[in-house]
């Protein structure tokens, strides 16, 4: 298989990781936080040492206190629930959102009121900040959720920027890095977060099951997921000191070891100079490509290894299932959990997009097969392919 579907999970892993979880599951993999024994200990040890070290990755030591989830969804929703919210509550999102912001927004919307805008866009489609500032004064935000890295066109967002802005107002920000932490360098204090959330599956080359947030000392976020968590267990209530406030549950530690894995290799490697490689050679060959028409970071931002592009003549799940079909390389196409932005790249015709999105294991060679397929998709290759696959996820 050529695997291009990054953006949804990286695959493979880095060999370390595997290794690390293996050793872990057969070694050490107990539960954290609760029993006094030595092997609980260090495993409560091992949690507190991959915190450090996330912490280390975002420049956020003493700014910031980690909580851990199972995945990003969780930690979003933990973040958006946990704020106060009224009817009169003004929630940005830039168009770029992952239904993973947007749907609990939504939820809030249809159950107390209130409202949700998008962050405007100019006719490139970059966040377009002088607009922002004058949709800021005219309606002032309560909160701001911007993406780090589109999940569609690997457009990166100037969150920084929208976010002083923001501030001038005392919103709440939120960055959802899910596509970013362990490519792009995330200043915490810098950038003007308040909560920054991270997938370990994706660009951390982490296994499934690890994710979580930084949330910014300072910052309150009631209680949404409660459960024990070793401390305090006397109480109904949940401890009131961060982070175990906030987290609960047994957590993942085999992923974790994956992840401590990773992190030391991601010290060791330059994916985002592997990516910029990779985009370079592909973004211009796909565009000279018959047929094709490419989504991609407007002229002058920064492109992160994920691109969409349609091809004339077929539904995106349909190029998808011939590239599957008849060349075993995976891509995932449709609207990819993000319900805003395809109205901007108008590309209902084709229903959605294919996504082609690399990680360091990416190769040129790889590319090269993707870029002579296309120009020999044909139609008659979907006689071949069941209906089923052709309806596909959308
Ligand atoms: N959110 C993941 C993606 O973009 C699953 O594919």
């Amino acid at each position: 298989m050529i695997y291009l579907d990054n953006a949804a999970t990286t695959f493979p892993k880095p060999e370390a990781v595997y290794e690390a979880v293996d050793h872990y599951n057969r070694t050490e993999a107990v539960n954290a936080g609760r029993g006094a024994y030595h092997a609980a200990r260090a495993a409560t040890q091992m949690i507190r040492d991959v915190k450090t070290e996330l912490l280390s990755l975002c420049d956020a030591r003493e700014q910031a206190e980690i909580v851990l989830t199972h995945s990003v969804t969780t930690a979003l929703n933990q973040i958006i629930f946990g704020r106060r919210w009224t009817k009169d509550s003004v929630a940005y999102v830039s168009p770029y959102e992952h239904n993973a912001v947007l749907r609990p927004l939504r939820l809030l919307q249809k159950r107390i009121g209130i409202s949700i805008r998008e962050l405007p866009i100019d006719e490139k489609l970059a966040i377009d900040l002088e607009a922002v500032k004058r949709a800021f004064a005219e309606c002032p935000p309560d909160f701001v959720a911007v993406s780090a890295v589109s999940n569609t066109t690997g457009y990166v967002l100037p969150a920084r920027e929208i976010f002083l802005l923001a501030k001038e107002y005392e919103a709440f920000t939120l960055l959802d890095a899910s596509q970013a932490l362990g490519l792009l360098r995330l200043r915490f204090g810098t950038l003007r977060a308040d909560a920054l959330t991270f997938a370990g599956h994706k660009t951390l080359y982490a296994p499934f099951g690890i994710a979580g947030f930084l949330l910014r000392n300072g910052a309150e976020l009631d209680e949404w997921l409660v459960g024990g968590n070793g401390n305090n267990s006397l109480s109904m209530d949940m401890p009131s000191y961060m982070p175990d406030k906030l987290e609960s549950s047994s957590l993942n530690t085999p992923a974790i070891a994956g992840l401590q894995a990773s992190l030391r290799w991601l010290k060791t490697v330059k994916p985002l100079e592997k990516e910029k490689e990779l985009m370079d050679y592909l973004l211009p060959h796909l565009a000279a490509t018959p047929g094709v028409t490419v989504y991609q970071a407007p002229e002058g931002a920064q492109q992160a290894g994920v691109v969409s592009f349609n091809l004339e003549g077929f539904r995106a799940n349909e190029v998808a299932a011939i590239l599957d079909e008849k060349w075993d390389i995976a891509v995932r196409a449709g609207h990819h959990c993000a319900a805003l932005v395809h109205a901007h790249l108008q590309n209902k015709k084709y229903d959605g997009t294919v996504r082609v999105s690399v990680s360091y294991f990416t190769t040129k060679e790889e590319l090269d097969i993707l870029l002579e397929a296309l120009k020999e998709i044909n139609r008659d290759m979907l006689k071949d392919i069941s209906d089923n696959i052709l309806r596909g996820s959308c």
